[in-house]
């Protein structure tokens, strides 16, 4: 999984040429994080259930997903269910989310497939139920010889509880206190194996991580944009990477 074919596809040159007349040398974030907020602001403006706002958000994911990969990006990774939504959420929504995930990976399946999508999972889903459980891993084991994008879903994810979990596995595996280091903590989080982000990117108009990728942000690019989850498209995907460039730009090693 460390290495993918950069995509030289029309994508790409269609960035290229905006970036162009910016005099900006494109450069495509590797690992790309997103925090995909908006889905019910989105319905609502539209006098919409709130239902239809997520189901747009499961269709901007899979655009997003695709055209990333066109570009070639690498690993994207989604803040699709927080540890905090139990509490921020109906017991009704909550179930919406999981109908949505499941409806999602089995009707569209057969497309990641065809568009070479890896399937990663982050978080703790011992949590979820069965068989959203077995829906997920049925997915991943389908995926698993794919190598064109690999889409990390963070489920039942949080940063400071993905923390504790890792602290946790290193004390019941009697690791003593001198060999503890940010090595050794890395390789126990849930994000084993997948390179820090390059490029973080927040929709929906707040400005904070909310307990995103805590530990893998430390060096990422930050991009906030008001524009909501379901409006966020290729378009908006290019904004951001022209931003992440010129950050390269101005503080690249
Ligand atoms: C945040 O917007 C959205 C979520 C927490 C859910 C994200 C889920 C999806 C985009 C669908 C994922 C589908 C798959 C297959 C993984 P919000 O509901 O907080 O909106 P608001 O800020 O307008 O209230």
């Amino acid at each position: 999984m460390d290495t993918f074919p950069l995509a030289k596809t029309p994508a790409l040159s269609l960035l290229q040429s905006k970036a162009g007349t910016q005099a900006v040398d494109l450069v495509v974030p590797k690992h790309i994080g997103i925090i995909m907020d908006g889905n019910r602001r989105w319905a609502q403006k539209r006098g919409y259930p709130r239902a239809r706002g997520h189901e747009a958000g499961a269709e901007a994911l899979e655009r997003i997903t695709d055209y990333a990969a066109r570009i070639g990006v690498e690993n994207l990774t989604v803040y699709a269910f927080s540890t905090e939504n139990w509490q921020s959420r109906t017991k009704v929504e909550i179930q919406e989310l999981f109908g949505l995930i499941t409806l999602v990976l089995k009707r569209r399946l057969k497309k990641m497939q065809e568009n070479g999508v890896v399937l990663g999972l982050i978080g703790d889903i011992q949590k979820f139920p069965l068989n959203l459980r077995q829906v997920l891993f049925h997915a991943k084991e389908v995926l698993k010889k794919n190598h064109r994008i690999k889409l990390n879903l963070a489920l039942n994810y949080g940063g400071r509880d993905e923390i504790l979990r890792a602290f946790k596995k290193i004390t019941q595996a009697k690791v003593s206190a001198k060999e503890i280091n940010e090595e050794l903590l890395a390789k126990h989080l849930d994000t084993k194996g997948i390179p820090e982000p390059n490029l973080i990117i927040r929709t929906g108009g707040r400005q904070r991580l909310s307990n995103f990728l805590v530990w893998q942000c430390t060096y990422s690019e930050l991009y906030f944009t008001d524009a909501l989850w379901p409006d966020f498209g290729p378009e908006e995907l290019d904004k951001a990477i022209l931003y992440y460039s010129q950050c390269e730009r101005n503080f690249g090693k």
